[in-house]
């Protein structure tokens, strides 16, 4: 069964979008992260993000779409984390900055553009937890599912299995009840605005399991 991330990006109210998420059996908490500089749009800053466990108690999926990971990873790595996932596309160090993110014993996992290769994750395959598949031009919700990802996670299947490597993969943007079913090869779904435009978020999370 796959594992899902809620991202509350499109969300018109986050506090009360994460106590009722609170209810669900959601696996993740997504948490976009946007500086306006590596995408044009800029979230919630830290000091505002940070009070998010007031209102969920589940692990925090962070996905960082920054410029410089290194700035943000040691912020987000003191909250209630699971993953922290930062571009591959960026121009620090990305070696660096997935240590970095070990050090504080957390997940740590690499992000691709729709148009950045599979083959580019091979010098780091060995050092990650999860990949981060992205099916929309990341920088805002409520975008449509880019067909070319199911050929993508095809692609990372076999790369993965000729490294002999189990590292999770996780497709995030634009994943509905119809487009899940392109993510055969994923182990975790982020999504936002469908499981958000429910009447019940729960029906809405079983739906793409
Ligand atoms: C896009 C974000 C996604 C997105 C997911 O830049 O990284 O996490 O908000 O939300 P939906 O499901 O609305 O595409
Ligand atoms: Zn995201």
């Amino acid at each position: 069964m796959k594992k899902i991330s809620v991202s509350f990006l499109s969300s018109k109210n986050i506090a009360e979008d994460l106590t009722l998420l609170d209810h669900t059996d959601a696996d993740f908490i997504h948490v976009d992260v946007m500086d306006g500089k590596l995408v044009k749009n800029k979230s919630l800053p830290f000091r505002e993000m940070k009070h998010i466990h007031k209102y969920t108690k589940k692990r925090l999926d962070v996905h960082l779409m920054v410029e410089n990971p290194s700035k943000y990873i040691p912020l987000y790595a003191e909250l209630n984390v699971e993953y922290i996932t930062f571009h591959i596309e960026t121009e620090e160090d990305v070696m660096k900055n997935l240590n970095l993110i070990r050090d504080y014993s957390v997940r740590c996992g690499l992000a691709l553009y729709p148009d950045t290769p599979v083959k580019s994750l091979i010098p780091y395959l060995p050092y990650l937890d999860v990949i981060l598949i992205m099916s929309v031009v990341p920088g805002e919700g409520g975008q449509e599912f880019i067909p070319s990802t199911e050929q993508k996670l095809v692609e990372l299947h076999s790369l993965l299995q000729s490294y002999g490597l189990n590292v999770s993969v996780n497709v995030d943007g634009g994943v509905n009840d119809e487009t899940s079913k392109k993510c055969r090869y994923a182990d975790i779904l982020t999504s936002g605005t469908y499981i958000l435009s429910g009447e019940s978020y729960q029906d809405k999370i079983t739906s793409l399991r």
